[in-house]
This record gives structure tokens, sequence and C-alpha cells, in this order.
């Protein structure tokens, strides 16, 4: 009898956990809500009962009105309706007498999207559109809509946070991944000594690289913060799932328009655009033949493409042979290159800044740097220092060191800024809303609907061969494109 009594109990929890994941009907509904994206047929949206002006639905997504989470964003006089369903489905009478409606079903609901009229049928303000969409689309939306305000959040209760973050736990890494995880953790207590987040204590879980897919799919983190795997399999299930991800360097092609993830610093394109920038400044508007090489990597492949296409717009000419200037993206032996291409000048992009470099002698050699020594502000300096010496942070990994701590600050930010009614979805809004935030150890922090690299651009720094050191050869350039 206990036996069984202990069986069902496990059974019900089973049960609940399956029930709280999304479906894949809902989560194409969610696509509609948050980006007006329909998985059947582009929609469109139109105001009133002119149609004249249809725009698309990704211009006005419900979302942009009635926010992440449901409850509305009132903008001015106009005030979008709370649209979770445990409100819409309670009827509505307003104070003044004014208005009423019925509950809400779903045929009620599909018909509010596309009429703009409410469950009792009265016209809604026009600031509320009306949508063509197909009627599989509608199905989704409605059936996300049944979930909205009351979606999973793994990770999440009101005793604890629980985040994850993928390092190498095993082999010559491994010290490295121990650097990271010591710097959130150390991050994490010092804000538990004060209480925790809205009562929330921290929590930080290292994940092996091997393993971290199949264990973030499980769903048992609210977000992850640093991310070392270039497995590109951890890319799509983080945006699948929209779990609030923060990290220093975007790592696959994937993970660059993955819809949750965020970067700290620049990635190889915009290295490549501000070198190529820094250049066109230098060399007037001479005409000049450029050869690109990278490592082979897709990340690399596609910042060449544009980084070719750029050159193209400057009126220069690509090829791989002999030019006045060589542009090596990713982690290209520029030393082994440069013995076969003929150019004066080298451009690198994303290579490690190693003693190697000082054998390109005789070439005049620029390299991009996403953040230098001097994004240390005095401020962040005197809180890395103290921070370093109350957590035992070992020197040897001190730049994983200053980037983990930058990625664990953003996101705690985001996550202070969702409140004490923090949603995944909330997280990730608050993340587009972050404005020149200063982590005081590198270069403020911008973010936006379509900008998730957190500082765009790169400083360019020469390379003086008599002296064998490095030095700034620009200020921050932010590349036009
Ligand atoms: C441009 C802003 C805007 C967008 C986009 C928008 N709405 Fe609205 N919505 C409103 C406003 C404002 C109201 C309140 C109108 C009123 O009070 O008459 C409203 C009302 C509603 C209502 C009625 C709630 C009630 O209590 O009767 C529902 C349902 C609704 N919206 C759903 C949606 C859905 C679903 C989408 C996306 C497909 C969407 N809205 C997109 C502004 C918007």
């Amino acid at each position: 009898m206990k036996r069984c009594a202990i069986a069902v109990a496990f059974l019900v929890v089973a049960a609940a956990s399956a029930a709280d994941l999304l479906t894949p009907a809902e989560k194409r509904g969610r696509e509609i809500y948050l980006h007006g994206q329909g998985a059947a047929r582009p929609i469109t949206a139109f105001f009133g009962s002119d149609d004249a002006g249809e725009i698309s639905a990704s211009v006005v997504p419900c979302a942009s009105c009635h926010g992440p989470d449901g409850r509305g964003v009132p903008e001015g006089t106009v005030a979008p309706s709370d649209v979770r369903w445990s409100v819409l489905t309670k009827p509505f009478f307003s104070s003044d007498g004014g208005r009423r409606r019925p509950r809400y079903d779903a045929g009620l609901l599909a018909r509010a999207v596309r009429e703009a009229v409410d469950a009792a049928g009265t016209p809604l303000f026009a600031v509320m559109p009306r949508y063509r969409i197909d009627d599989r689309d509608l199905d989704d939306l409605v059936a996300y809509l049944r979930r909205l305000g009351n979606e999973p959040q793994p990770g999440l209760d009101d005793a604890a946070i629980v985040v994850g973050t993928v390092v190498p736990l095993t082999g010559p890494r491994a010290p490295a991944g121990e650097a990271v995880r010591s710097v959130i953790s150390g991050y994490f207590d010092d804000i538990n000594a004060e209480g925790g987040l809205f009562g929330r204590r921290l929590k930080v879980e290292a994940i092996d690289a091997a393993t971290a897919a199949k264990k973030i799919a499980g769903g048992q983190f609210f977000g992850v913060v640093g991310v070392s795997s270039d497995d590109s399999s951890l890319d799509d299930i983080v945006s699948a799932e929209r779990i609030p991800l923060v990290t220093p360097f975007a790592t696959a092609l994937e993970s660059r328009s993955a819809v949750s993830s965020f970067f700290i610093f620049s990635d190889l394109e915009s290295q490549a655009l501000a070198l190529l920038d820094f250049a066109a400044e230098r060399e007037g508007k001479r005409a000049l033949r450029v050869a690109i090489v990278h490592d082979g990597g897709k990340l690399a492949d596609a910042a060449a493409t544009v980084a070719a296409r750029h050159c193209n717009s400057l009126g220069w000419t690509v090829g791989k042979r002999d030019a006045e200037i060589l542009l090596a993206i990713g982690s290209v032996d520029v030393p082994a290159v440069a013995a076969t291409v003929k150019t004066p000048q080298i451009l690198i992009a994303g290579a490690s800044v190693t003693k190697s470099l000082f054998e390109l002698r005789g070439k005049t050699v620029f390299v991009a740097a996403p953040t230098l020594p001097g994004d240390i502000s005095d401020e962040g300096r005197g809180e890395i220092e103290s921070f370093a010496m109350r957590h035992h942070l070992s020197p040897e990994h001190h730049a994983a060191e200053i980037s983990a701590y930058a990625a664990v600050k953003v996101f705690v930010e985001a996550l202070r800024r969702g409140g004490r009614d923090v949603t995944r979805e909330k997280v990730i809004a608050s993340l587009e809303h972050l404005y020149g935030f200063a982590t005081g150890v590198t270069p403020a922090i911008t973010y936006g609907p379509n900008r998730h690299i957190g500082t765009v651009g790169a400083y360019v720094v020469g390379i003086d061969f008599d002296r064998r050191t490095f030095s700034p050869a620009s200020r921050w350039i932010t590349p036009a494109e």
C-alpha cells in the first residue's frame, strides 16, 4: 500500500513536469506573440477598418504592446490590456460601469485577434491592430496565449535561481574552466551574503562542455552565464527554449542570431570591419588590393564574406594573392601566411596576440583588440581587485576571469531589472534594453532587439618591433556597416 502511494506521488510529479514544457505548437505561437512570425504564412496587421496601411506583424507583434509577460506595457494614455490567460478567463466589469465583457474562450480570443473586438463583441480602441493570420498560425497563437503568464521557468522558485555555466571540467583547459566557475560563484556568494535577489539565493552549477546540450535541454537551469564550447546544438537548444544566455564571445555562427543569447565582446566580423575602416582612414582614397585569409571556421568564413563586401564598397579589390593589405581572420598562423603572400601591411582580427607576431618584423602590422587594459576604470579596478582577493582567484587566468566577471555582472543586472516576478522573457527584454551599462572592466555594454553584441567594434593596436611591444593605434572604432 505504502509503495503504491509513493508510485502515485512519483507519477504526479512526472506528469507535472511534462505538462510544464511548451509543446511545439505553443512554441510556434510564442514566435508569433513575441516576433509576429508565423510558421504557415506571413502575418500582417492593420488598424481600424483601413487595410490600406497593412504592415507586417513583425513591426507590431503582440509583445510590443502587451509585454513579454502579457501584463501590458502602458504608453502615454494607452493601456494595453493584461492578456494573461488567468485574466482573460475572468469576466470583466470596469469600475465606472462603462465596459463589461464575459470571459474569453479560444474562439472569442481568435476573433479578438482578427477583428479587434472584445469577448462581448465591443470594438476595442483602434490602437489594438487587426491581424490577417492563417488558421493554423492562429491556432498556435491561441495555444500559446493559454500558457501566457504561466510559462515554465526551470531553475526558478521562491527560494533560489539556478544558473548554469558551460566550461571544460576535464583536460588541459579544466583550470581555466574552474577559474570561470569561481568568478560566477564568488559573485553570487557576495549577493547571497546581502540577502540574495528579491529574497532568492543565486546558485551556479558548472556543466561540462561535453554533456552541456543534454543537461540544458533537461531544463534545470533558468539561464546560462559563460559558455566555453563550440557545440552548435547547444545554441539550438538555448534559442528554441529561449534560455537567457550571457557569455563573453560568440562561439558558433548560430549563436549570433540566437534570440536569447547575448555577448560581451565584439565578434570577428565587427573586428574585421573596424580594421578595414581604420585602414581606409589611413590610406585616404587610394584604391587598394586586399587579400583575405581565414581559419576555415564558420564564424571566420562568414566574417570574411562580410569583410570582402565591405572592401568592395570602399572601391577595393579582393583576392587571395599579393596585395597592399593582408587581412587575417580567426586563428590563422599569420607568419606562415605572410611568408607566401607578398604584402607590406597586415591586419589581424581574432588571432591571439602572442610573441609569434614579432616574427612579422619588416611589415606594418595592426591587430584588432575587443578590449584593452584601459577599459578597466579606476572604480572597476578597485572592485575587481578586492573581489579577486576575497574569492582567491588565481592570477594565471586573469583575462578569462575579467570576461566572466563582466558576463555575470550583466546577467545579474538583467535579473535585478526583471524584478520579483522575474521570468526568462523579462530577463531577455531587460537585456535588450541595456544601454551603456558600465561593467567597470570592459567597454560599456549596449544591446538592442537586433543587437546582441554588447561592444560592437574594436581598438586597433600596432606592433613596435624594436621594443617588442603593442601600442594602441586608434580609439574605439565602431564599424560603419
Ligand atoms: C499596438 C499595440 C497593440 C498590439 C501590437 C496588440 N495589442 Fe492587443 N490591445 C491593445 C490595446 C491598447 C488594447 C486595449 C484596447 C481597449 O481597451 O479597447 C488591447 C486589447 C487586447 C485584447 C482585449 C483584452 C480584453 O480584456 O478584452 C486582447 C485579447 C488582445 N489585445 C490581444 C492581442 C494579441 C493576441 C495581439 C497580437 C496578435 C495584440 N493584442 C497586439 C494594443 C495592442
